[in-house]
């Protein structure tokens, strides 16, 4: 119950016990060309999506390398451990970083970042859902600030995309990073990355050195059906399997409805209040009473009911619990997962 790596799909586990078929065959092209296809669909884009053999966090990374310049102004929305993941990516880069500091658990408010914005502003990079608190940051604003100006709205999506609505084109995002392990339903270990047509011309001028990590190579490549270099075959036969239970069996505003659902079944089940405002549909992150003992109650309900979650991270590590609302589980897990935590209260 995790808020990821989530538990997978029967036959996601099935595709990784399979043989190996060689990503330069015409099949397995086929099948690439057909997840390029609908991959942007989950983005809600008509940009391409690319495919990164890498954790999230290299997706992220792969957005400002491939966007960005040495010594180029960000702005950078810290109110977690995962903004702090983007200006810790923004310092390696060598760049200017202005941090926004959001106190964990509060949404950050469009008028702080719209207060440092000027037209040295590169970038704003900020989370759709900072997953160590649970909030979800309010992008559709932050996109209308960056909408009419040179600056790029850089949103790390990973526990967001294919969790929830985040429809790219729409909302005015420019680099949107997702990663396999949460809503995608997949093992860990592949990001994706999508740019808009603001963010493809940033591209073309960034003087960042790189050499996996040129997109604009990758994505010559991938309209011919292929990679650059080896293509983990088994992740993209899963993935094109998912995509056609988001897409085509489920639809995604079906699946997007049966997140909430779930999210909403067991807030109203557990006795525990929310850490935070502005909740993100993916993950519930309870606030423990006393504001310690989260890792005790952790390891009590892994020990006594065989449950798997998490409690939290650095700073508030031992105040909160985070319970995943993603991936292959029903409204009834859930509830026997509210009903063990209240039996420990
Ligand atoms: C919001 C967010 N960003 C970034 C990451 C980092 O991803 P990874 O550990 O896959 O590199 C995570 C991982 O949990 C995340 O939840």
């Amino acid at each position: 119950m995790a808020p990821g790596p989530v538990p997978m799909p029967p036959y996601v586990g099935e595709v990784f016990a399979s043989c190996n078929i060689h990503h330069r065959t015409k099949e397995f092209s086929e099948v690439l060309s057909r997840v390029f296809s609908q991959l942007p669909q989950v983005f809600q884009t008509e940009q391409h999506c690319y495919i990164l053999p890498a954790t999230g966090t290299g997706g992220m990374e792969a957005a400002v390398v491939s966007t960005l310049s040495p010594g180029d102004e960000v702005i950078v929305v810290d109110g977690g451990k995962f903004g702090e993941r983007w200006a810790k990516v923004a310092y390696a880069m060598g760049l200017s970083v202005k941090r926004v500091e959001v106190e964990w658990g509060a949404a950050v408010e469009p008028s702080m970042v719209e207060d440092l914005m000027g037209p040295q502003t590169k970038a704003i990079l900020v989370q759709a859902c900072e997953t160590s608190t649970g909030v979800a940051h309010p992008i559709e604003a932050l996109g209308t600030l960056c909408r009419s100006t040179e600056t790029l709205l850089m949103v790390d999506g990973i526990t967001a995309l294919a969790a929830y609505d985040l429809p790219m084109d729409a909302w005015g995002i420019d680099a949107l990073v997702g990663g396999s392990q949460k809503g995608f339903m997949l093992p860990t270990g592949l990001s994706f990355v999508s740019l808009s047509e603001k963010a493809e011309k940033s591209m073309i001028a960034s003087q960042f050195k790189k050499y996996y990590w040129d997109l604009k190579a990758e994505k010559a490549a991938n309209l011919s059906g292929k990679t650059r270099y080896s293509t983990p075959v088994q992740f993209v036969l899963a993935l094109g399997l998912v995509l056609d239970e988001l897409l085509i069996y489920e639809g995604l505003d079906k699946h997007f409805a049966k997140i909430s659902r779930r999210a909403q079944v067991f807030r109203d089940a557990v006795n525990l209040p929310l850490f935070c405002q502005s909740p993100s549909p993916s993950l519930t992150c309870l606030a423990v009473p006393g504001g310690s003992g989260a890792g005790e109650m952790k390891k009590r309900l892994f020990e006594d009911f065989a449950i798997s979650i998490v409690a939290g991270q650095d700073r508030i590590q031992d105040k909160v619990l985070r319970i995943g609302h993603m991936g292959q589980m029903t409204e009834a897990d859930q509830l026997d997962t509210a009903k063990a935590i209240n039996a420990l209260l």
